[in-house]
């Protein structure tokens, strides 16, 4: 990615009033709809190649919390929904463990169509890519957001450093806070890896249940 580009995105955002395209429109819901649908064809990137179903996201449209992990998957290509293969299974156990069920939240990714072989996504297509999670994020107006994986943390914070370096501090995107955790894929790899993310996920749960 371009140095800075993703910041300097997000600045002409500020800028120009985009908000306004969503007034005529009062529910969230119709609106996410309606721009799946519009989206659906992207061709702005490469992974428009190995797509069966652009999976743009799902969820409660109000939700005060929004969940962004990093690319759809073989099982989210196929269903056009995300996180419902195997780590998508055990973030909803995450989710319920922390007292909150799939429907409460929105989930989505910074790529909303499938790497080849799941790769990474590349610069150039988060870069391509992340417009629509920002407007996913000016429509449903979530109050604190949970960040899945180094992948996404790198990109929304425009920096290379470790997960445990996002882990450590509680970020902002959009002026929302953001806390970062394990990737529920990471986890399935690496089940040392579940304590620290437990964790992880009470300090979202405390500062996500004086949100409501
Ligand atoms: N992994 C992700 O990051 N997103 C999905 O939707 C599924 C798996
Ligand atoms: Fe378009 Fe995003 Fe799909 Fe690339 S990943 S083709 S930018 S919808």
């Amino acid at each position: 990615m371009p140095k800075n580009a993703l910041r300097q995105y997000l600045e002409l955002l500020k800028n120009s009033g985009i908000k306004e395209l969503y007034r005529a429109e009062s529910n969230k819901l119709n609106i996410l709809t309606k721009l799946h649908d519009k989206y659906a064809i992207c061709t702005k990137c490469p992974l428009h190649v190995g797509r069966i179903r652009f999976v743009y996201g799902e969820g409660n449209a109000d939700a005060t919390a929004m969940l962004i992990g990093e690319a759809p998957g073989e099982q989210e290509n196929i269903s056009g929904r995300p996180f419902v293969g195997a780590a998508g299974q055990l973030l909803d156990k995450m989710l319920i463990a922390i007292n909150l069920q799939r429907s409460d939240v929105y989930i989505t990714n910074i790529v909303k169509c499938r790497p080849p072989g799941n790769r990474n996504p590349e610069a150039n297509e988060r870069l391509a890519c992340i417009p629509y999670l920002v407007e996913q994020i000016q429509i449903i107006q979530p109050k604190i957001l949970l960040i899945l994986g180094l992948v996404a943390a790198q990109t929304l914070f425009d920096n290379t450093n470790t997960l445990q370096w996002h882990r450590d501090k509680v970020h902002e995107f959009m002026g929302i806070p953001a806390y970062v955790t394990y990737h529920p894929a990471a986890l399935l790899r690496n089940s040392n890896w579940k304590p620290p993310a437990w964790q992880d996920l009470q300090v979202f749960q405390k500062e996500y249940e004086k949100l409501r």
